[in-house]
């Protein structure tokens, strides 16, 4: 028997009727549409669902939808305003560290979630902050540089910096 619960999603509210075992990434993809969020390995271990649920990074393919209601969620749908990039965003293509994509909406959430707490992480922060996400093109080195180049866009530093 389905649940009709209110979802609160990039600040909009859903009415949802869904399974009690429904996965978050299935109602955030499936119900309400929102694509960006994508789900690969299912179970736990690449972090491509990751979305922030009251701002901490939360993998969506194995938090029970009904377990989110009442708290704010957050999709890479959220980060930009209209056409203008979110500074994460902005730094992972000034940087070069988006080759398939398909990691990257986690990558760049659990990244602002990283920046938010520490606008100005350590190489080693950066890399433990990211353990969870995995990906499989770029060797993750120019996905470390793009978060220090975020940090510095989001401090209004390094406007002029060269990309
Ligand atoms: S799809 Fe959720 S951790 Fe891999
Ligand atoms: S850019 Fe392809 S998996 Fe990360």
């Amino acid at each position: 028997m389905k649940k009709l619960i209110k979802l609160e999603i990039n600040g909009e509210n859903f009415d949802v009727a869904i399974s009690p075992a429904a996965y978050l990434i299935d109602v955030i993809r499936e119900t309400v549409g929102l694509s960006g969020t994508k789900k690969g390995c299912g179970v736990g271990d690449c972090g491509a669902c990751t979305v922030l649920i009251d701002g901490r990074p939360t993998l969506s393919c194995i938090t029970l939808a009904v377990a989110c209601a009442g708290k704010a969620i957050t999709t890479i749908e959220g980060l930009s305003r209209g056409s203008e990039l979110h500074p994460v965003q902005r730094a992972f293509i000034d940087k070069g560290a988006v080759q398939c994509g398909f990691c990257t909406p986690g990558m760049v959430l659990s990244s602002k979630a990283l920046l938010d707490e520490n606008p100005h992480p350590s190489q080693d922060e950066i890399k433990t902050a990211l353990a969870g996400n995995l990906c499989r093109c770029t060797g993750y080195a120019k996905i470390i540089e793009a978060v220090e180049h975020a940090g510095r866009l989001l401090s209004g530093e390094g406007c002029d910096e060269q990309a």
